[in-house]
């Protein structure tokens, strides 16, 4: 890998396909360590792009070919295969031997748990077999599966079966990132939908034995899903089968294979006793996005991975709209904000930044990111809101109908936008390929009546990126009476398009006070300093939701700034706003336990930084314990029954308002075990009868060191349960005090049970140490040393894995001298060890740039 510098491909480069599938037959006949797969495949010369022949193949043992039966011997290739072919059409027919047992990188066929699975987004199908692996490359499939194992499932309908045996065919053409098989000894549990049209759909959850009582959320979530994409998108399914499988191994959350979506079992199965009510929230939201994808991303695909967005950003849109109509739509808003806030913001701001639609990369595994993800998201959103709802409802129906059985661009994306308006979008398509976070400065004058909101726009230089355009940005405000507290007339909906906007006013009685991005409709930096004074007002008195939980949030965070710089903290009044919030019964418990919250230390840190300073990651803990003792303090009075006010009895259920009542009462154990000593905390952890009050009290315990008795219990009552267990881990590393992090990290890690190819496992111990940030930022630098000792064994094995969990180092030039060298030596130290794989070559090269 050193001295072969590995490819970087450009969107600029794209060439459509020079030969196309019509049909593909595979044949796979199973076994763990030589699977054979034997593949018919029906091509014709693509008359728009004459070309040479070529197909994608790795890892592939290749034992025939043909073509139109005479053998041929094709000339290998850095990624496959080259052979000179007719120029007509032809079948190709090939026989590959495969070792799935091998594989832990976890991509093509593979085995987890005794259970074969596959996972072919975004090029895991060329380990499967010789193909042209890119999406614009559709055909349908047929499937015929030979083992012993007792279920055998790919896509579309099942065609028939037998012993040992079973035929699928999928009539919707697809590229082969959708392709998907399974076999195992698995149960499912099952039900029906029956959709608009009338067509009946067999609805199933498979899952290994023992796990069949959790099944029940995901496939309640898979009807809530189908019914409100009928009614909301006016989209029904169309296939007569509908599975899920839930794996044990698995890289990411899910994935949308077409009729048989693959999960990660943390994504699937729930059950009180051992989910929480985030996870059931989570499992709902998730099953939510793959069914979507059978529309926005299947029905209509992506014709290459730069435009990858074009079925995540929406996708996300859409599942997000979803959790909203199917809970609290506010809180759902802050939840999606406080995330794309720590995470995109941070990728945004750093070594990691690149375009909604990025321009090249080298593995665009790499690129599965909270920025094409969330910020992809969030571009939908501002479409939505600068056409507005019809708009927006009938360019979706246009795009369905325009584009159905494409492979399509972000190009005609917002053509159809264009075309549904009748206007120009160009200036729109800046954010799909400018990369950075806008930050937006606003100044205020008021004079004789007339104020004037002065809107100054800047985006930030990012990698390879200087020199920016404005954004045209949807900016909702509205005006607020400084005496009477009233909200003065309609929201409004500016369009910035320029990099200075002046917003006008005339004949005010008194200087408004200004409420700006109501919604959080745009995804931009807000530089209010000097609007700082109104944010105990506009916790009196905001009308919108988000931006009164977001002057508490300002004002937590500035809190907390203080006092990580030596500074006093907080005064007076931000705790008694506090207090008043908390107990406000009109607010939703929810809503009051997220304005309770604290933003992260590593948000701490990246304001800190941004501000000119250089983030001490001990001081920073230590101010957000100090802040927590005082909020506990000032509610000494109330904690206690409120905390029994909020308690949920009788039968669990995961919907909203219990969940925000567990949520609260939750957050004010975590305040009233500073009091106590831990013993309300030690109190429910005992009595818990589900898992988000019972794994609540153990964090609470952990947190102030008396956790010791209540982990032992909990591994003895939960040792068997591999996904209640990676909590038992993630909780360890997560409240470890930071002097004590690593070490606690490492003793996880001598674990018989700390299994690291299981992502679930590894992600657990080195996600709760990463995410404890004085813990892995300690002042020696263990904790870097250990993460790049980790990244180097787990890179061998899954490339993926280790890649992800890089990004870690990602906020490294934030920190002081001495933090920057012990990282630096880290990354060079990764980058020198021979044969490291593509993805982890890539993001430490981009990371230490
Ligand atoms: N396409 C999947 C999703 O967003 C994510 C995924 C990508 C899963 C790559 C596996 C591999 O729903
Ligand atoms: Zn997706």
């Amino acid at each position: 890998m050193k001295d072969s510098t590995p490819q970087r491909i450009h969107l600029s480069d794209y060439t459509p396909p020079a030969y196309l599938v019509d049909e593909v037959h595979l044949t796979f006949v199973l076994d763990p360590t030589s699977t054979r797969v034997k593949s018919r495949i029906a091509f014709r010369p693509n008359p728009d792009a004459p070309g040479t022949f070529a197909l994608h193949g790795e890892h592939l043992d290749l034992i025939s070919a043909s073509i139109d039966g005479e053998p041929v011997d094709p000339a290998f290739t850095e990624d496959g295969l080259t052979l000179s072919v007719p120029e007509a059409p032809f079948i190709w027919e090939a026989e590959v031997e495969i070792s799935p047992e091998t594989n832990k990188a976890l991509e093509g066929l593979y085995l987890s748990n005794g259970m074969y699975c596959t996972q072919c987004e975004a090029q895991g199908f060329r380990r499967i077999t010789y193909y042209p692996d890119r999406p614009d490359v559709m055909a349908t499939f047929t499937v015929r599966i030979e083992s012993d194992l007792p279920v055998l499932l790919s896509n579309g309908n099942l065609t028939g079966r037998g012993d040992g045996w079973s035929e699928w065919h999928d009539p919707w053409p697809k590229p082969a990132y959708l392709f998907a098989l399974v076999a195992g000894d698995l149960l499912d549990v099952h039900d029906t939908f029956t959709t608009a049209s009338g067509r009946e759909v067999q609805l199933a959850v498979w899952v290994r034995k023992g796990d069949e009582h959790k099944c029940g959320w995901a496939l309640n979530s898979l009807k809530k899903s189908m019914a409100w994409d009928e009614e909301v998108y006016g989209r029904e399914y169309d296939l007569d089968i509908f599975n899920i499988v839930a794996v044990d191994d698995f890289n990411m959350g899910a994935m949308e294979n077409k009729g048989l979506n693959i999960f990660n079992a943390s994504a699937v199965l729930a059950s009180p006793d051992t989910s929480t009510d985030a996870d059931f929230e989570r499992i709902e939201a998730i099953v939510a996005h793959e069914y979507f994808h059978n529309w926005t991303g299947n029905r209509i695909t992506c014709r290459d991975w730069f435009q990858l967005c074009l079925k995540e950003g929406l996708t996300v849109f859409r599942d997000q709209q979803f959790t909203s109509d199917m809970r609290s739509a506010p809180v759902k808003r802050i939840e999606d904000a406080i995330l794309l806030r720590s995470r995109q913001f941070r990728e945004d701001a750093g070594p990691l930044a690149h375009p909604v639609r990025p321009e090249s990369f080298v593995e665009i595994n790499n690129f599965y990111t909270v920025t094409v993800y969330e910020k992809g998201a969030e571009l939908i959103g501002m479409l939505k809101r600068l056409v507005g709802d019809d708009a927006y409802y009938r360019a979706l129906d246009l795009y369905f109908d325009r584009h159905d059985g494409d492979a399509a661009t972000i190009e005609d994306w917002i053509k159809v936008f264009e075309d549904t308006i009748d206007g120009d979008l160009s200036q729109f398509m800046l954010w799909y390929s400018q990369a950075g976070t806008p930050r937006l400065t606003v100044t205020e004058t008021f004079e004789d009546g007339t104020h004037e909101i002065i809107l100054e726009q800047t985006i930030p230089n990012t990698p390879g990126q200087t020199n920016k355009h404005p954004h045209h940005i949807p900016l909702a405000f509205a005006l607020f009476d400084p005496t009477t507290g009233a909200q003065l007339g309609e929201e409004v909906l500016a369009d910035l398009t320029e990099a200075r906007t002046v917003l006008r006013h005339e004949g005010l009685e008194r200087k408004p006070v200004l409420s700006l991005n109501r919604g959080f409709a745009a995804p931009i930096i807000l530089d209010t300093t000097s609007l700082a004074d109104n944010r105990l007002f506009a916790l009196a008195n905001e009308t919108d939701s988000f931006n009164r939980w977001e002057a508490a949030r300002s004002l937590t965070r500035d809190g907390l700034i203080s006092l990580a710089t030596g500074e006093g903290g907080p005064d007076d009044p931000y705790f008694d706003a506090l207090a008043g919030l908390v107990q406000d019964d009109t607010l939703d418990p929810a809503y009051r336990a997220l304005i309770l919250g604290q933003p992260s230390q590593d948000d701490i840190a990246q304001a800190i930084f941004e501000a000119g300073g250089t983030p001490d990651p001990l001081l920073i803990y230590r101010a957000t314990e100090a802040l927590r003792l005082r909020v506990a303090q000032r509610l000494q009075d109330i904690l206690p029954a409120l905390y029994a006010k909020m308690q949920v009895h009788g039968v669990y259920s995961p919907e909203a308002s219990d969940t925000g009542k567990r949520a609260l009462a939750n957050r004010l154990l975590g305040l009233l075990s500073r009091l106590d000593g831990g013993t309300a905390a030690q109190i429910q952890f005992d009595r818990a009868d589900n898992m988000t009050n019972q794994i609540a009290a153990l964090h609470a315990l952990l947190s102030i060191d008396r956790g010791q008795t209540a982990l032992a219990a909990f591994e003895a009552q939960w040792r068997d349960d591999r996904l209640v267990m990676n909590k038992w881990f993630s909780a360890q590393t997560g409240t470890a005090a930071p002097e004590a992090a690593v070490a606690t990290a490492r003793t996880l890690t001598e674990r018989e049970d700390f299994d690291w190819t299981n992502p679930n496992r590894f992600r657990a111990v080195m996600g709760g140490l990463i995410a404890n940030s004085a813990g892995f930022h300690a002042e020696d630098g263990a904790g870097y040393t250990f993460l790049a000792d980790w990244l180097l064994k787990v890179d061998a094995k899954n490339p993926q894995l280790a890649a992800r969990m890089s990004a870690a180092f990602e906020t490294w030039k934030r920190y002081d001298a001495d933090r920057q060298d012990l990282i630096k030596t880290q990354l060079d130290r990764i980058l020198a060890k021979d044969s490291l794989s593509r993805d982890l070559t890539e993001m430490i090269s981009r990371i230490r740039n």
